[in-house]
């Protein structure tokens, strides 16, 4: 029992230092989302901007946000959305042309590593 308390508690101490690391964002991909979707969904991707409150920007980091699929991020993302949620207009421009398609997958990895 005293063993399995000690691994409890030390080995996610050994270990996450290394994990931590290896999901540190890519560089190039932190940039685009600063430059390109944090006016709206935040450099921490809560949408707490002040653009993100007028259109009800949803806070990716919840864990029930996070149920989205890739599919659905990466539709969201190429091709834009235009949709009325409680009354509140809500638009997002379509990237597919701006961004190349490995880009947006970075940008699904960056969106996972959000998650509370
Ligand atoms: C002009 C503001 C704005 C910018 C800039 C913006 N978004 Fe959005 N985004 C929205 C709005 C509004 C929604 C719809 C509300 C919601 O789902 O939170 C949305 C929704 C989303 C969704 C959820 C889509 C879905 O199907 O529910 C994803 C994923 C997303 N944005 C990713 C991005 C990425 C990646 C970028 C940068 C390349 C970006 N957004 C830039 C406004 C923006």
């Amino acid at each position: 029992m005293r063993s399995l308390v000690f691994l409890a508690l030390f080995v996610p101490a050994i270990f996450v230092p290394s994990i931590a690391l290896a999901e540190a964002p890519n560089p190039q991909i932190d940039r685009l989302w600063r430059a390109k979707c944090s006016s709206c969904h935040g450099p921490d991707g809560k949408g707490a901007t002040e653009q993100g409150k007028k259109m009800a920007v949803e806070d990716m980091t919840s864990p029930a946000w996070q149920a989205i699929t890739d599919d659905k991020i990466k539709a969201s993302v190429n091709d834009g959305l235009k949709r009325e949620k409680g009354g509140v207009h809500q638009e997002m421009e379509a990237y597919k042309s701006k961004l190349r398609p490995e880009q947006v997958d970075g940008l699904v990895t960056y969106i996972r590593a959000l998650k509370k």
